[in-house]
């Protein structure tokens, strides 16, 4: 099994949202011990914005440079195709994704490639696969006491599943600019319900 893990925090490896992913593939590790992990980490500012070609060739079909950002997509597209599970570690960043991960996305879900326009809609091209979403916020999102609009998960759900990525799983760590304990008790809860989510999957996921 080879697992992709996109990172986009700009904290790193030190980020609530990276913290969260590990855990996450620790476990897709001890369900398939041989996985291999091939990281992408965006919190950097990695890719750089889409250029004119690029964008030429989402609205027409004219041929342009399959150099510069055709070729990024590319890779990126290869990257994500050869992915059997596909972890996300994000941020919440005004009440939607950070920029660096819309970068991505941007390069990945691609006219003709990625996806076709149909007489119905567009439809993905990607054959279906687990994705995780490992996101933090600091604030709440979602649930009784969510305290913003949340323009994070329904927009990563509805764009993966344009390009054919519907098996989507998501866990957060929301509240980490609480006082005291509130972010220690917002992990455990998380891993808690990570750990009966994993359980639940039972042996041999290969
Ligand atoms: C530019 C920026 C914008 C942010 N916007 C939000 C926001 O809209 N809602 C929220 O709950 N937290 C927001 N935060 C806080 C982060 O989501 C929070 O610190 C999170 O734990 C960071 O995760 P990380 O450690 O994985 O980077 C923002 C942080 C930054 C740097």
């Amino acid at each position: 099994m080879r697992i992709l893990h996109v990172s986009c925090s700009p904290r790193g490896r030190t980020s609530e949202s990276y913290r969260l992913s590990q855990r996450i593939i620790s476990q897709l590790r001890q369900k398939s011990p041989n996985a291999t992990l091939v990281g992408r980490a965006l919190g950097e500012g990695t890719i750089p914005p889409i250029d004119k070609d690029y964008a030429i060739s989402q609205g027409s079909s004219a041929d342009v440079s399959q150099g510069g950002s055709m070729a990024t997509s590319e890779e990126l597209i290869r990257e994500l195709e050869s992915a059997d599970v596909l972890v996300v570690s994000t941020p919440m960043h005004n009440l939607t994704m950070p920029a660096t991960l819309k970068l991505w996305i941007d390069h990945i879900v691609r006219a003709r490639r990625t996806f076709n326009i149909t007489q119905s809609g567009k439809v993905g091209t990607l054959h279906d696969r687990p994705v995780f979403l490992a996101i933090a916020s600091g604030g709440r999102f979602s649930g009784e006491h969510a305290q913003q609009p949340d323009f994070l998960t329904p927009y990563l759900i509805a764009i993966l599943g344009m390009i054919g990525l519907h098996d989507i799983t998501i866990f957060s760590v929301q509240g980490t600019g609480s006082h005291g304990d509130a972010l220690a008790t917002a992990r455990i809860a998380t891993d808690q319900l990570m750990l009966k989510y994993f359980a639940s999957l039972g042996r041999g996921t290969s």
